[in-house]
C-alpha cells in the first residue's frame, strides 16, 4: 500500500515537472532536442529526437532563441558553434564522452604535424578545439560518403575513433591514418554473448554501430548510425533484432515497431550496465527543468574556436 502511494506521488511529481517544463519552454522560446541515447523520460518530452547529424542540422533550422541540448557536451558545443547567437543549455555539464576525451587537442595537433600534407577528417564526437584543427567533420551517418568525396589517393588523417576509421578503411579500400581512440560503451560488447543470443533467436538480425570493434561488425547484418539502424528496423520485414549500440535507442525502436522484439546486445562484463553510456544518462527531467528555470548551465565556446570549428562542420552539412 505504501509502495503504491509513493508510486502515485512520483507519477504526480513527474506530471507536474513536465507541465513546468512545457510552461518554461514557451516563456523562454526554447526547444528541447534529445539524442536517442537519452533516458526514456527525456526522449518522451523532446520536441526533436535524432542522431548527432540530425541534431546538428536541426540546430541551424529551428527558429527558437534557446536550445536545450539533451545529449553530451560535444553535441551542445556543435549547436553553439553553428548558432552562436542562440543560448544553448546543457542540463548536465558533466555529460562528456569517453571518445572525445580520448583525443586531447594539443596531442591531436602534434599528430597532425607528424603527418604533413594530410587532410584531417574528424568524427563529430570531439571537442570544439579538435574540430578547429579539422578540415571536415563527419558523423557515423555520413562518414562513408564524405570520405568517398575525396580522391582515392588523398592522404587522410581520421580521428578519433579507430573502430569507425577501420570500418571506413575497410569499405572504401583506403588507408587513412587513424588516431587511436575509442568509445568505452561500444568497445565492451561481447561477441560470445551475441553469438549465444543468435542461437536462441536464429531469426534475429544483428545491428551494430560502427563504433563497435571489427569482431562485432563482422557478425552484423546491418551497420549504421543510430538513425540508420532505427530506420532499418522500421522498414525490415524481420521481427527480431539484437542491437549492439547504446541501449537507449531501443526505446524509440520499440515505440516505432511495437510488434517487433529488440534485444540489447550484452557487454562482456554482465555485472555492469556497460551498454549504457553513463554520460548520456546523467540528464534527468529535474535537470532539464532547472536549466530552463535558471537558464544555466549555458555552453560557451571561445569566439576564435567558433570561427575555426564552424567551417569544417558546415562543410559536413554541405557534403551530407
Ligand atoms: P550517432 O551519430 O549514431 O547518433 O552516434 C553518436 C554517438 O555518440 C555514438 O556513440
Ligand atoms: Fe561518447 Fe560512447 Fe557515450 Fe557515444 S556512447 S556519447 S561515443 S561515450
Amino acid at each position: 500500500m505504501e509502495v503504491e502511494k509513493s508510486a502515485e506521488k512520483s507519477k504526480k511529481e513527474c506530471r507536474e515537472l513536465k507541465a513546468e517544463i512545457e510552461r518554461l519552454k514557451k516563456e523562454r522560446d526554447a526547444v528541447i532536442m534529445a539524442h536517442y541515447y537519452q533516458p526514456e523520460e527525456i526522449q518522451d518530452i523532446a520536441d526533436h529526437l535524432g542522431d548527432s547529424l540530425a541534431l546538428a542540422r536541426l540546430a541551424t533550422t529551428l527558429p527558437n532563441k534557446v536550445i536545450v541540448l539533451c545529449g553530451v557536451h560535444f553535441m551542445a558545443e556543435t549547436a553553439k558553434i553553428l548558432c552562436p547567437e542562440k543560448t544553448v543549455l546543457c542540463p548536465d555539464p558533466e555529460a562528456g564522452c569517453s571518445l572525445a576525451d580520448s583525443c586531447p587537442a594539443p596531442e591531436f595537433e602534434k599528430f597532425i604535424k607528424e603527418h604533413p600534407g594530410h587532410t584531417v577528417i574528424s568524427y563529430v564526437n570531439t571537442s570544439a578545439a579538435v574540430k578547429a584543427l579539422t578540415d571536415v567533420v563527419v558523423t557515423s551517418g555520413n562518414a562513408h560518403r564524405i570520405v568517398e568525396s575525396f580522391p582515392k589517393d588523398e592522404k587522410i588523417i581520421f580521428g578519433p575513433d579507430r573502430n569507425l576509421g577501420n570500418y571506413i578503411n575497410s569499405v572504401t579500400g583506403r588507408s587513412m591514418v587513424l588516431w587511436n581512440g575509442a568509445c568505452h560503451v561500444h568497445e565492451k560488447f561481447s561477441l560470445e554473448k551475441i553469438l549465444e543470443l543468435k542461437k536462441e533467436h536464429p531469426q534475429a538480425l544483428v545491428l551494430a554501430h560502427p563504433e563497435c570493434p571489427r569482431h562485432i561488425l563482422l557478425v552484423a547484418d546491418k551497420i549504421g548510425s543510430t538513425a540508420v539502424l532505427l530506420d532499418f528496423t522500421k522498414k525490415s520485414d524481420k521481427k527480431e533484432f539484437i542491437v549492439a549500440t547504446e541501449s537507449g535507442i531501443l526505446h524509440e525502436m520499440r515505440k516505432a515497431s511495437p510488434e517487433k522484439t529488440f534485444i540489447a546486445a550484452p557487454p562482456a562484463d554482465s555485472t555492469c550496465a556497460c551498454n549504457e553510456c553513463s554520460f548520456m544518462k546523467l540528464n534527468t527531467l529535474e535537470k532539464v527543468y532547472k536549466s530552463l528555470l535558471e537558464m544555466q548551465p549555458q555552453v560557451e565556446v571561445d569566439e576564435d574556436i567558433i570561427e575555426k570549428a564552424r567551417r569544417p562542420i558546415e562543410r559536413m552539412l554541405e557534403l551530407s
